[in-house]
């Protein structure tokens, strides 16, 4: 996808400055900032006369497109409301309004008059990095396996104005992080949106290694399933015995700080489709079970936008890929296989797969001597029944980690919430024939299930999210390619509290 460029400079004059679309922003109960003002000389005062006609009043979210004047051949207004309430729930308001006026137009550039918004410091790098993501994200098309792909968007060029606050330099580094982390999102919205008949494991391995041969300081190694069996990981193994898709353990490393700086390790779900296995799931939206994946693409946009922007610290992905499919060699209910970690397991639900992927991979996450280890998974259904799609679940061994977790989520506007991990829940995983069964029974199948992964992680700090609800949305169908924003958002704090 060719993507919009974001730019930041300074306009002496507005009604000099050539653009095929000009974007102001208006207040409803401030007089006109001084840009629209010489816009609307030039154009003859089209703007004042639609808000004298009332066609236009500023409320929030608002849009009217006039013709050009200036130098610019459309011009764009937006409502941001009353100025006092201008707060970042507002401008999300905006820049979604705006992103969708935009994704409709011709104009293949824009200047956005950010100066009429008075912008305070804080909020206005927040503000165009957002605006930037929530542009770049709006124009993902689905088009694999289309064969009249739909049509583009238009723009390739946005041009902010910002008066001075935030600096140019400020606001195009804002920019950019807006940017890199919507293509990220982006990305992993392409590989979950694919169908798991061409994104199976193998697909994934070989675009980590397309990854890492356009990205500088990534690196992709791939364990094939006899290198698995070597290191005990009966867990993952048993979940693709039954599938003819071979499972691989997809190790992805950004080396952009020291070697001796720890890395942040994530470990993301990657089952390209769950049938259920022999514990067979219902037909009714199996479909969608191609989202099995999301945590894994959220792993891959994660890592691309880490290294598109050279971030300086030691990222790693670690992908357990494999189908669950129900063959004759299958595991079945009651089959007890030893993890990696050498505890025995009782698999009496072979639904219950991702939890038996995971787990091997924390347990090999633990060789790269973590900071922290973040495991993110479409694990359960009953995390969609708790919370549905608006927060992600969150789960942690380590209360910092996951204060940073929900800060950076609503910082982001890419929300989590958190559930408990308590040790009472853990008598539900007793296995008479194993050290614990894979399911938990009746309540809390959430918290059951992230209670499974804690006997994985008791080595490292280490938080989950359950993404089931958040990662795909099902009318109209799609990916999110959430929590890409909410996991940037926390390596971009971590950085910045480093310094
Ligand atoms: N991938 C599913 C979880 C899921 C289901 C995510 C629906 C999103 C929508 C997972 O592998 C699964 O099947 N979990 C079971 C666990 C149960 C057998 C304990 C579930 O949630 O029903
Ligand atoms: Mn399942
Ligand atoms: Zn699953």
């Amino acid at each position: 996808m060719p993507g919009i460029t974001f730019t930041a400079r300074s306009i002496p004059d507005a009604a000099a400055a050539p653009a095929e679309c000009a974007i102001l922003p208006i207040f409803s109960d401030a007089a006109l900032a001084p840009v629209a003002r010489a816009l609307d000389k030039a154009g003859g005062g089209a703007i004042e006369s639609a808000l004298a006609l009332g066609d236009f009043s500023g409320k929030r979210g608002e849009t009217l497109w006039l013709p050009g004047s200036g130098r610019s051949k459309r011009v764009l207004l937006l409502g941001c409301g009353e100025a006092a309430g201008f707060d970042r729930k507002a401008m999300r308001n905006i820049c979604s309004k705006l992103a969708h006026a935009l994704q409709d137009t011709k104009a293949k550039d824009a200047l956005f008059y950010a100066s009429a918004c008075k912008l305070k410091a804080a909020d206005g790098e927040w503000f165009l990095s957002y605006l930037a993501r929530q542009l770049t994200t709006v124009g993902y098309r689905y088009t694999t396996t289309l064969s009249k792909p739909k049509t583009a968007m238009a723009l390739r060029k946005f041009t902010v104005e910002t008066g001075g606050k935030p600096s140019n330099s400020a606001a195009k580094a804002a920019l950019k992080r807006g940017t890199i982390t919507g293509s990220g999102v982006n990305e992993a919205r392409f590989l979950a949106d694919l169908p798991g008949n061409i994104c199976t494991p193998a697909y994934l391995a070989s675009h980590a290694r397309k990854l890492a041969r356009s990205l500088d300081k990534l690196s992709v190694q791939v364990l094939e399933e006899k290198k698995m069996r070597e290191l005990g990981m009966g867990a993952l193994l048993s979940v693709s015995a039954g599938s003819r898709q071979p499972a691989k353990l997809i190790v992805m490393q950004y080396k952009g700080a020291k070697a001796t700086q720890k890395p942040c390790v994530l470990v993301g779900k990657g089952i390209t489709f769950d049938t259920g296995g022999i514990s067979l799931k219902p037909g009714a939206k199996m479909d969608e079970m191609k989202y099995d994946m999301g945590g894994a693409a959220s792993v891959f946009g994660t890592l691309k936008a880490v290294a598109e922007l050279q971030l300086p610290m030691n990222v790693i992905g670690i992908v357990p890929a494999a189908e669950n499919m129900p063959d004759g060699l299958a595991t079945k209910p009651g089959d007890v296989v030893t993890s990696m970690a050498g505890k025995t397991i009782e698999i009496l639900n072979t639904d219950a797969e991702g939890r038996l992927v995971l787990c091997d991979a924390l347990t090999y996450a633990a060789r790269f001597k973590p900071e922290v280890v973040i495991d993110i998974a479409t694990l359960t259904g009953a995390c969609i029944v708790a919370l549905g799609s608006h927060a992600s679940g969150l789960f942690a061994n380590d209360d910092d980690l996951a204060d940073a977790l929900l800060s950076a989520g609503t910082e982001s506007h890419d929300r989590a919430w958190r559930l408990p991990l308590w040790k009472e829940y853990q008598k539900q995983l007793n296995s008479p024939f194993a050290d614990m069964a894979n399911i938990g029974g009746a309540g809390a199948g959430s918290v059951t299930a992230a209670c499974f992964l804690a006997h994985f992680t008791e080595e490292y700090t280490w938080a989950h999210l359950d993404v089931a609800g958040s990662a795909w949305n099902s009318s109209p169908k799609g990916a999110t390619g959430r929590p890409v924003p909410l996991l940037m958002q926390y390596l971009l704090s971590r950085l910045e509290s480093r310094k």
